[in-house]
């Protein structure tokens, strides 16, 4: 079991998916769970400023994930979400949702469900994975890099051209999820810290690699 955290931009995303299938392991992408929570708050009218507000909702959507990390999904009540959770707006509203411990509660639950579901192993992805989830992980990685250079990242994979605005949005989420009281974004106990911004992203993977050969001697 391989846990993921770091910081929004870092390349996670990338690196896990990678890793997953050069391991011929599983893939979980935490954050497009918080997405979907989201997403349902926004389409059932939740003011997501008001943590009651989003506790007192949150055990009604129904969630399911894909494990495969050549083809992640997510379903939102049946309904496929893959797009709609990488909008502007789910940006902007994913760390009020997930500063909830009601909302955080349920998805630790299924996130756990999801990595017990994987005999064969998993790469799990997110912030609070090595500290919360599975602390017991094999391997616990902490991915980070300059504010400017994940900003840039971001602003290449959404075909946007304002990164100034990705880098305030990424700031802004950094800072709420760095921040809350419950399970925010910290280093885990023995995680392995890569700073990827200079780094290419077969670079971080050969070093990820590198460790978990060094786990198998
Ligand atoms: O990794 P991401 O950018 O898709 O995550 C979206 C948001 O969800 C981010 O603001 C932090 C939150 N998140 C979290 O609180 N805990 C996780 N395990 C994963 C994501």
């Amino acid at each position: 079991m391989i846990a993921v955290d770091g910081t929004s931009g870092s390349g996670k995303s990338s690196t896990s998916r990678r890793v997953a299938d050069a391991l011929g392991l599983a893939y979980l992408d935490t954050g497009s769970m918080y997405r979907a929570e989201t997403w349902w708050m926004l389409s059932h009218g939740v003011d997501t400023s008001s943590e009651a507000a989003v506790a007192e909702k949150a055990s009604l959507s129904r969630i399911e994930v894909g494990t495969d990390p050549l083809t992640p999904w997510i379903l939102l009540d049946g309904d496929d979400v893959s797009e709609p959770i990488r909008t502007d707006e789910v940006n902007a509203h994913v760390s009020l949702v997930a500063r909830v411990p009601a909302v955080r509660t349920r998805m630790v639950q299924m996130q756990r469900e999801a990595i017990i579901g994987a005999p064969r192993g998993i790469v799990v992805e997110g912030r609070d994975i090595g500290s919360v989830v599975w602390p017991a992980a094999d391997l616990k990685l902490y991915l980070t890099a300059d504010p400017a250079a994940r900003a840039a990242r971001r602003t290449l994979e959404e075909g946007s051209a304002d990164v100034a605005a990705t880098e305030a949005s990424l700031a802004a989420r950094d800072a709420i999820d760095s921040t809350r009281a419950t399970a925010p974004l910290v280093q885990a106990d023995g995680a392995v810290t890569i700073d990827s911004t200079f780094l290419t992203l077969d670079a971080v993977v050969a070093q990820v690699l590198d460790l978990v050969a060094g786990l198998r001697r």
